[in-house]
């Protein structure tokens, strides 16, 4: 039986982690932090989203200058990344409450977006590669930073086994890269695997629209 991640279900999962977050999703997944925000390229007026942005825990990769808007789902876990600002002192970051699937924004109002460890703990993760394929200019970079379902057969069918289970935790293991990226319009520049046993995929994409 195929279970369906849905929004209110991420929102109660995340109120649950938001105070143990940091300790389970710091260190094991702080190589692919570094990674990703490094591939942005940041220039310093570039106008940065982060979707997705948890407790903040990629704010200290940041320049503290820069003029980076987060939006997360869940209130409780902002709260943490409001906590963050304040102690690194970034006087051009705004977050607020938002799904990522139904943005805010405006077309063209970023120069560069990143998702890390989002892309699979969303509902639905077309929509929100759609929006942020909307919200970046075009020639824009996209970042993501993600597991996704194993190319090699057998991880691919353990993936697809505890699928159900790690749904009900708040993620889909077995969410397949090339068709969600096709079906979004997003051909990737570069894809280079990081963090423990190389599980996780960092994804950079030209926003050609
Ligand atoms: C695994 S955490 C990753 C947090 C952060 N990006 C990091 O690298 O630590 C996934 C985050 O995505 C958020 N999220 C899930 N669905 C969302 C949606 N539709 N819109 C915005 N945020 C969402 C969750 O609330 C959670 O904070």
């Amino acid at each position: 039986m195929d279970v369906v991640l849905e929004k209110r279900q991420v929102q109660r999962a995340y109120e649950l982690y938001a105070p143990i977050y940091d300790f389970i999703f710091d260190w094991i997944f702080a190589p692919g932090r570094a990674a990703a925000i490094a591939r942005l390229g940041l220039q310093p007026a570039d106008r940065v989203l982060e979707v997705g942005i948890g407790t903040g825990l990629n704010l200290p990769l940041y320049p503290p200058a820069v003029h980076l808007t987060g939006i997360d789902l869940s209130q409780e876990m902002l709260d943490k990344a409001v906590e963050r600002v304040q102690t690194l002192t970034m006087p051009s970051v705004t977050l607020k409450v938002m799904d990522a699937t139904s943005m805010d924004f405006g077309e063209n109002e970023f120069d560069k977006a990143v998702a890390t460890y989002v892309i699979s703990a969303v509902p639905d993760p077309v929509s929100v590669l759609r929006e942020m394929r909307r919200v970046v200019r075009p020639g824009g970079t996209i970042v993501i930073l993600n597991h996704f379902r194993s190319e090699r057969r057998v991880f691919g069918h353990v993936e697809d086994l505890v699928a159900p289970v790690c749904t009900r935790l708040g993620w889909k293991s077995n969410l397949a890269m090339t068709p969600l990226l096709t079906r979004v319009g997003l051909t990737p520049e570069l894809i280079v695997k990081v963090n423990l046993f190389n599980g996780w995929r960092l994804v950079q994409c030209i926003n050609r629209k």
